[in-house]
């Protein structure tokens, strides 16, 4: 990989995060016709933006980060049977794609500033699981900080595929809970906390920010990059998920 390319997917911030989720975009105009850049009409098969709700919003970036699990789970079964067949510089853009979307952004200005702070003030359960889930947060850094370490080099070896799938299947364990916690008990809490004006101006307020961040379709270039990822581990045909049938 290209050092100054590697270096952009590696040094990362808020401040480039819309850079990063547009690099898919950028790389496939390059390859295009250079009429296809002045098209503001969506392409055949692509969608408008639309409006959603808070909950709607952060479900939907789960949604995402969940893509970015099965990544990780599927690298770390191919990378027990063979170390070489893992590109590292794509598990780097899974890593740098969790860090900007799901940590810098869904984490640190959604969640920690207007999720939990009001969950954690309601009555009941709810508010028992924030402590945890900011737990998990944290740890969730420290492991991609870790990917992100493992991935600079061309080839990830033999000695260090043990710490990696170790990291990377206890990642998805963790998340994988985290988000379905999150989904049916945190947000339902929060929701009915705020009540109906502010959940209302909430859904908005997430919006902007989300266009502050990442630009007007943040939540689509997020899908688009996590796609180009999954296509280059061959990831893309669903049905290849599909369980065998059950013993007779
Ligand atoms: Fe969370
Ligand atoms: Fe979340």
């Amino acid at each position: 990989m290209d050092e100054k390319r590697r270096q952009l997917l590696t040094g990362i911030s808020l401040a480039s995060a819309g850079v990063l989720l547009n690099a898919c975009r950028s790389a496939s105009n390059s390859s295009g016709s250079a009429t296809n850049e002045q098209k503001s009409e969506p392409a055949p098969g692509e969608h408008e933006p639309v409006e959603v709700t808070a909950t709607e919003d952060l479900m939907r970036e789960h949604g995402i980060l969940r893509r970015a699990l099965l990544v990780y789970q599927e690298s770390a079964t191919r990378l027990r049977q063979d170390p070489a067949s893992v590109p590292p510089d794509t598990l780097e853009k899974a890593a740098n794609l969790f860090r900007v979307f799901g940590e810098d952004y869904h984490e640190k200005k959604l969640e920690e500033v207007f999720i939990f702070p009001t969950v954690k003030k309601s009555p009941g359960a709810p508010a028992s699981y924030v402590d945890v889930l900011l737990a998990q947060h944290a740890r969730g850094r420290e492991i991609t900080d870790y990917v992100l370490s493992v991935t600079k080099g061309d080839r990830i070896s033999a000695h260090q595929v043990d710490g990696v799938t170790k990291a990377l299947e206890s990642f998805v364990r963790m998340y994988e809970h985290h988000a379905a916690i999150e989904d049916t008990v945190v947000f339902p809490a929060w929701k009915t906390t705020a009540g109906e004006q502010e959940y209302s101006e909430m859904s908005e307020k997430f919006e902007d920010i989300e266009t502050e961040i990442f630009g007007e379709d943040g939540f689509e270039s997020a899908l688009k990059r996590m796609e180009e990822i999954e296509n280059s581990l061959g990831l893309t045909n669903l049905d290849m998920f599909t369980a065998p049938p059950p013993p007779k």
